[in-house]
């Protein structure tokens, strides 16, 4: 699957391990920064996922923070995002199922590298339920 991928200073190190285990699984990786321990703005990156998701440029984004909050508000934004933040693996795998979430977020100081891995393959892997009451929904999650 073709992912775009991005952080702020505080999910660097984090990302960096992501990138590593999603190439590694056979992934194509579109990482565009940040790429140094600078301190940055997190809206700068979640803007830049979005549009690329939007243009279809990659089927999935994930962006990386602090706590993935920052990243979630400023995607969410974005008409045609629905972008979640995920500490848990049952979380990330039903924002796919139910609500067909194109955009993941995780805090890289709320969780360590191998929970951060396991919600990023279930999240990757959970197709988005073709259930009618879920499909109903989620054409109302946008503002006209
Ligand atoms: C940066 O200090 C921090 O605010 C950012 O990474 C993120 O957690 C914001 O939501």
């Amino acid at each position: 699957m073709k992912i775009v991928i991005a952080s702020d200073h505080g999910g660097l190190r984090l990302k960096k391990e992501l990138v590593e285990q999603l190439t590694k699984a056979g992934h194509q990786v579109d990482d565009i920064g940040t790429h140094t321990d600078a301190s940055c703005d997190y809206p700068d990156f979640a803007h830049a996922v979005a549009k690329k998701v939007l243009a279809k440029e990659s089927e999935r984004g994930i962006l990386v923070c602090g706590t993935g909050v920052g990243m979630s508000i400023a995607a969410n934004r974005h008409a045609g995002v629905r972008a979640v933040v995920c500490s848990d693996t049952y979380t990330a795998k039903l924002s796919r199922s139910h609500n067909d979430a194109n955009v993941l977020c995780i805090g890289e100081r709320v969780v360590g590298s191998g929970l951060g891995w396991e919600i990023v393959s279930a999240w990757i892997a959970e197709p988005a339920s073709t259930d009618e009451r879920h499909t109903k929904r989620r054409t109302k999650i946008e503002v006209a």
